[in-house]
């Protein structure tokens, strides 16, 4: 009786592992190089999300001062527009968009994680960030703050929990996803919002290309199974990079690390930063990795 009931419930959780659509995220908008959607190979077969890059909590001066919270939409907005938003979502029900919050640097200095209370923070946080969704027609975000100078672990976890919690009851998005490294000023962050608030994030986009060049997938699992067991339960979506930055190429066993990933039943996707720098390529990565991901659907 008992035995027979746990095959039962084995064959479902089986039944719906093969259901699940494989994911492809890919940032977009960060660069100032006049990209588009419609230039990107979209599959048709994969749940696919665009992610914008970057909205952030700064002005628009120079130097940018930071805002406490209202955001602004810093990604090329010329190109990436509420009715590009609009066509390619009439033309490919596959796709959703995401914004991203913060990144690295705008012109040439960090955006730091600068909030004035975790109060004031979220209620600016929360009403700017809805603005923006419902002009452009978001369906997610993603949080990918990288300098923390100005306060502590407990204030940031606080700060973007509220906020995504806050989002998701008032169904401003239906996912969220935060974008860490394997970094000691930046990990210890994003573990404290995922301990205290871990069931609020969809998607843990972890930037393996912020690793040094790797040539094997071999270190690549090692520091798959480090990260999971950090964002224990999470949906680690892994990734490259097409900047010529670090992690593992396509060209040196990316896809096979991640066919020994998906055997072992912890595949969820792939992310690629970015469309901007795959454009000179012809968006050859961002084709083959799709490929890929349908042929998993066979
Ligand atoms: C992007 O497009 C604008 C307007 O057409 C143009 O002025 C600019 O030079 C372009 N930038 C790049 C990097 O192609
Ligand atoms: C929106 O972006 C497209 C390119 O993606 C461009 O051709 C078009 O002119 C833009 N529309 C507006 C209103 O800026
Ligand atoms: C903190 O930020 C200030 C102002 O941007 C900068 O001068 C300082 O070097 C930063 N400190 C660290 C530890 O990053």
């Amino acid at each position: 009786m008992h035995q027979s009931f746990l095959v039962l419930l084995l064959l479902i959780q089986t039944f719906i592992a093969i259901q699940a659509t494989p994911l492809f995220r890919e940032y977009i908008g960060a660069e100032g190089n006049n990209v588009t959607f419609s230039e990107v190979p979209i599959n048709p077969n994969v749940d696919f999300h665009f992610i914008l890059s970057f909205a952030i909590d700064y002005t628009d001066s120079r130097p940018p001062r930071p805002t406490n919270g209202d955001f602004r939409v810093a990604w090329d907005d010329i190109n990436l527009n509420v009715s590009q938003i609009s066509l390619i979502k009439k033309r490919h029900p596959n796709v959703k968009f995401a914004m991203s919050l913060a990144g690295d640097t705008i012109y040439k200095s960090f955006v730091q994680f600068d909030p004035l209370s975790i109060s004031s923070w979220v209620q600016n946080a929360e009403y700017s960030i809805t603005r923006i969704v419902k002009e452009y027609d978001l369906d997610g975000i993603d949080i990918d703050y990288e300098h923390f100078n100005y306060t502590d672990s407990n204030t940031f976890a606080e700060c973007i929990g509220g906020l995504l919690s806050n989002l998701k009851q008032k169904r401003i998005i239906s996912f969220a996803s935060i974008a860490p490294y394997d970094d000691v000023s930046v990990q210890p962050f994003y573990l404290a919002l995922w301990n205290k608030y871990g069931h609020l994030i969809d998607y843990v986009n972890f930037q393996f290309y912020a690793y040094p060049k790797m040539k094997s997938s071999a270190l690549f699992l090692q520091y798959f199974e480090t990260q999971s067991l950090n964002y224990k339960g999470g949906k680690i979506i892994v990734s490259f990079g097409t900047d010529g930055s670090g992690g593992l190429s396509p060209d040196d066993g990316f896809f096979d690390a991640c066919k020994v990933l998906n055997d072992q039943g912890k595949f969820y996707g792939i992310f690629i930063w970015s469309a901007d720098d795959s454009k000179k390529a012809g968006f050859l990565y961002e084709k083959k990795s799709q490929d890929f991901l349908a042929t998993l659907l066979k």
